[in-house]
């Protein structure tokens, strides 16, 4: 189907783009024939302007509407990302599309914290290539992660020469400006930055969900696990200021937002780098008193730097979700320490214990990493140890991915692919029959359902998340959605359950 023909809504979309943030800039009174401001965001809202008239004296060359399509991969992060670039892309002009075949403007925001999320990339660069021939006015644009790797951008400059803009993630607000660019230049855009201390805000952003959002509050990572790659590509910790966080949810409320997902690779240490310092704790119990908000989850929390004072509020607090992610990695405490992780076994136990006690019916999920160098049967044997001792509610489990430049990339001893499948299949196994017994023993409960979407299978259904994060799918059709819900857990399917409302 050709999206210029029929250009799909689906059901829990804006229907017409409407930004907060933007209601009081006028894009038409900007003097263009003036040399652009220096300080943001009026520059990129000049630039916004300008871009807005490139594309004009396009749709008129080519005497059609022109559209995007965005593929995002990787982490909330990045689709948050992405809904600010769809704003960006939107406010300039141009309409989204279904088939990224069918798009005049294709991006993709690339993640890179294992290695076959760059391989999808390159594979589908190839089929692109394909699709420009037909549309010449096709431009195909890279961001995000894997951008900030200089190896990934030689390899583009020399092998994929018709990629038209490269930007990585320091400089996202820049991408009206790089749109210009591109659409004035013959050759290829590519603006890469090492770093920033900048965070710009007011620009515009377009959320895939009317209902919920997530909020960037801080950005970047210090902490250097040793098999990670992200603070290398997201660089240093940066916290957004309070004022703006409050603000921006506040009008995401006005706006009919429900819920919020609070993003940051460490959200426990929030804000100890502002000029005037906030803790996670103070940020979440200002959250709380917004009126109107219903329920605020947050991610990710790092064992390490989990305090008293954010247990004490999330067991006060009426509005933070029932769900903790806990990343584990490792339940060996010689390999957590080789992980540059700092923390033991005993004392992650320690911390769920004492969070279960302040929030007894928390859900708690973890990450876990199998196969890092050096991981020996009995470290294996110490991660099982916990998986079984903890409980956890689900675990994304993960094979160990060589990143180059990371310290484990360099470690010897690297654990061989047999051995760690081997693991991984054990390790699997026991975390989806924890999961599955953890999730049976709610069946019969009544609980709030925030309803999210109709069901993609069956259109009788609708789907929503419990407080705990858990899915429901019930009988409902598209006018519940954003509606929180009593629903009886009728039956369990693993990790999901068939419900139905007990009252609306
Ligand atoms: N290999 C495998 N998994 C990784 N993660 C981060 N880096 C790697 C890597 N090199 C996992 C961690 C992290 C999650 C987001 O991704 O478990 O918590
Ligand atoms: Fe990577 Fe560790 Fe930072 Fe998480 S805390 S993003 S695993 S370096």
């Amino acid at each position: 189907m050709n999206c210029r023909k029929q250009n799909k809504v689906q059901d829990y979309r804006n229907d017409s783009f409407k930004d907060t943030d933007l209601q009081d800039v006028d894009f038409n009174d900007i003097n263009l024939t003036l040399p652009p401001p220096e300080e943001e965001p009026a520059r990129q809202y000049f630039f916004m302007a300008k871009a807005r008239q490139l594309l004009l004296q396009l749709e008129a060359e080519t005497g059609r509407k022109l559209f995007f399509h965005i593929t995002t991969l990787g982490c909330q992060m990045n689709a948050r990302d992405s809904e600010k670039l769809r704003g960006i892309l939107k406010t300039i002009g141009y309409a989204e599309c279904d088939r990224e075949e069918d798009a005049d403007f294709v991006l993709y925001n690339t993640c890179t914290v294992r290695e076959n999320a760059n391989n999808k990339v390159y594979g589908r660069l190839g089929y692109l290539h394909g699709y420009k021939k037909k549309n010449p006015h096709m431009i195909i644009a890279l961001c995000g992660c894997m951008m900030q790797e200089e190896k990934v951008v030689a390899r583009i400059r020399q092998s994929y020469r018709f990629v038209d803009l490269i930007f990585g993630t320091h400089n996202i607000f820049k991408f009206a400006e790089l749109i210009v660019d591109t659409l004035s230049e013959q050759q290829m855009v590519v603006d890469i930055w090492e770093g920033t201390q900048q965070i710009v805000e007011r620009l515009p952003n377009d959320r895939k969900y009317p209902f919920k959002s997530g909020v960037n509050i801080m950005f970047g990572c210090n902490n250097f696990c040793s098999y990670c790659i992200v603070p290398y590509v997201r660089g240093r910790e940066r916290s957004r200021r309070p004022e703006e966080i409050l603000r921006e949810i506040r009008d995401f409320v006005a706006d009919g937002v429900i819920e919020v997902m609070l993003l940051g690779q460490n959200v426990n240490s929030y804000g100890k780098n502002l000029d005037e310092p906030v803790t996670f704790a103070q940020l979440l119990t200002e959250i709380e008193k917004i009126e109107g908000l219903k329920r605020i989850r947050f991610m990710t929390s790092h064992p390490k730097d989990l305090s008293d004072d954010l247990i004490a509020v999330m067991g006060r607090s009426e509005k933070i979700c029932r769900h903790l992610h806990l990343p584990l990695q490792s339940g060996s405490s010689s390999l957590l320490k080789v992980m540059n992780r700092h923390y033991t076994k005993e004392r992650y136990l320690e911390l769920v214990e004492k969070i279960r006690a302040a929030v007894p019916d928390i859900a708690i999920t973890t990450d876990i990493i199998v196969g890092f160098p050096g991981e020996t049967e009995a470290d294996f044997e110490e991660t099982m140890d916990v998986i079984r001792r903890v409980r956890f509610d689900s675990a994304f489990t993960f094979i160990y991915s060589k990143r180059t430049g990371t310290p484990a990339a360099a470690m010897e001893d690297q654990v061989p692919e047999d051995v760690v499948k081997r693991r991984f299949d054990r390790l699997l196994r026991e975390v989806q029959a924890i999961a599955a017994e953890k999730a049976e023993a709610l069946t019969g409960k009544t609980m709030d359902v925030l309803v999210e979407s109709v069901n993609h299978q069956d259109a009788s259904l609708v789907t929503g998340r419990l407080s705990n994060n858990s899915v429901v799918h019930l009988p409902g059709d598209k006018s519940l959605i954003g509606r929180i819900i009593e629903v009886r857990l009728d039956t369990c399917k693993g990790f999901y359950y068939y419900g139905s409302a007990v009252r609306e």
